[in-house]
Formats: C-alpha cells, sequence, structure tokens
C-alpha cells in the first residue's frame, strides 16, 4: 500500500525537520526535492548546461553536505525556473512517490504538481524574519560567521523567485493545510502533523 505526504513551502520554513520526523514516525521514505535542484544548481556552478544536468541526475550526486551552501541553494532557485529542468525530475519523484510502504516528499510543487493525488498535502510556512532568525541561529551554532540582513535579504529574494516563477510556482494547493510555524517549536509543528496524518490513515 502506498500512502503520500507532499510537503511545501519556503526555503527555511522547517519542511525538512518536519518531514524527516514524519517519515522516521511512520516508518515512510523521505525525499528531499530541493536536492534534486541542488545537485542541479551545483553541476551548473561547475560548468554543467542545466538541462543536460538535470537529465543526467542520479541518485549519488544527491549528497546533503555538499549541496547544503547558500551559493548552491540560490543556483538551484535559478535552475528551478526553467520548465525542462522540471520536466527532467518528475519522473524520479513520482516514482519515489509510489513506492509501497509509504513516502513523504517536501518541495515547493510536490501538492500543485508533482502529487497531486497526495493523501495529506501540508503547506509549512513561517515569517521571513522568522526564517531568517532560524538560518542565523543554525549557521551561527555550526560556526558559521553570517550577517542576518544578508540572510533575511536572500531569504526575501528566493521566496520572492520561486513564487513568481511561471513553471510550478511555490503557492500552497487548494487542499493543502495550512502550519504556521513562526510561533510554534519543531515539537509541536510535528505533534500537529502526526494528528493530521493520523486522522487521515484511520
Ligand atoms: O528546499 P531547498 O531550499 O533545498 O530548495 C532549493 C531550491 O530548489 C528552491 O529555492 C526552489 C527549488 N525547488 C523547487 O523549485 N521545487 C522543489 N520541489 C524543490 C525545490
Amino acid at each position: 500500500m502506498s500512502f503520500v505526504i507532499a510537503i511545501d513551502g519556503p526555503a527555511a520554513a522547517g519542511k525538512g525537520t518536519l518531514a524527516q520526523a514524519l517519515s522516521s514516525h511512520f516508518g515512510f521514505a523521505y525525499l528531499d526535492t530541493g536536492l534534486l535542484y541542488r545537485a542541479v544548481g551545483a553541476a551548473v556552478l561547475a560548468g554543467a548546461e542545466p538541462i543536460a544536468a538535470a537529465r543526467s541526475l542520479d541518485p549519488s550526486d544527491l549528497n546533503p553536505n555538499t549541496l547544503r551552501t547558500q551559493a548552491v541553494a540560490d543556483a538551484a532557485s535559478r535552475v528551478a525556473a526553467i520548465a525542462d529542468v522540471r520536466t527532467a525530475l518528475v519522473e524520479f519523484q513520482r516514482s519515489f512517490a509510489g513506492r509501497d510502504g509509504g513516502a513523504v516528499l517536501d518541495g515547493r510543487d510536490i501538492g500543485t504538481v508533482i502529487c497531486p493525488d497526495a493523501d495529506v498535502k501540508l503547506f509549512v510556512t513561517a515569517s521571513a524574519q522568522t526564517r531568517a532568525d532560524r538560518r542565523f541561529a543554525e549557521l551561527t551554532a555550526k560556526g558559521v560567521k553570517t550577517d542576518l540582513a544578508a540572510i533575511l535579504a536572500e531569504v526575501r529574494a528566493r521566496d520572492d523567485r520561486d513564487q513568481n516563477r511561471a513553471e510550478a510556482p511555490l503557492i500552497a494547493a487548494a487542499d493543502a493545510i495550512l502550519i504556521d510555524t513562526t510561533d510554534m517549536t519543531a515539537a509541536q509543528a510535528l505533534a500537529e502533523a502526526i494528528t493530521i496524518v493520523t486522522a487521515k490513515r484511520a
């Protein structure tokens, strides 16, 4: 039996943390679809052509450790606006979603384009300031010297690009349940999501 949880939302809203925790709670497989775009972005930074890079992407390219930089995030957001890049990545995401045993996918267009028939759709968001504060705290904890104003500007620029592109823009599906984590802890967001998924599975 397959059961699909689609989680969409802007950068640094807590989607990844929530998706990972939900997948462990229910024993589902997890795909961070942002990594696909990040891998294409990284290949482009290394000199590749975006569409060719997307078509030749291999799961072994999806290494979160090397793809989590600001430069790669920015390149990912740019290649993600190219229709043929998105098309090249659809099949991999759909076949992941269709696996037996359940899957959680997070991204920007999972509930709208990739898995429009997902069993549960969550749209996870938070204010831009809160998202920038969290990213700042995360980087500072890792010992990275950074600047809050620059992070906030980057969060806003990426929101703007992701929401206003013509192809599969970031938008909540009509049947998505909104979780605004601005004033929530990760544990509270997880508890709310578990309640939603459990009710749907019953
Ligand atoms: O979730 P993330 O920050 O790793 O995503 C990086 C970029 O990839 C993001 O700015 C937009 C793009 N993306 C997308 O267009 N569609 C997805 N399903 C996932 C990510």
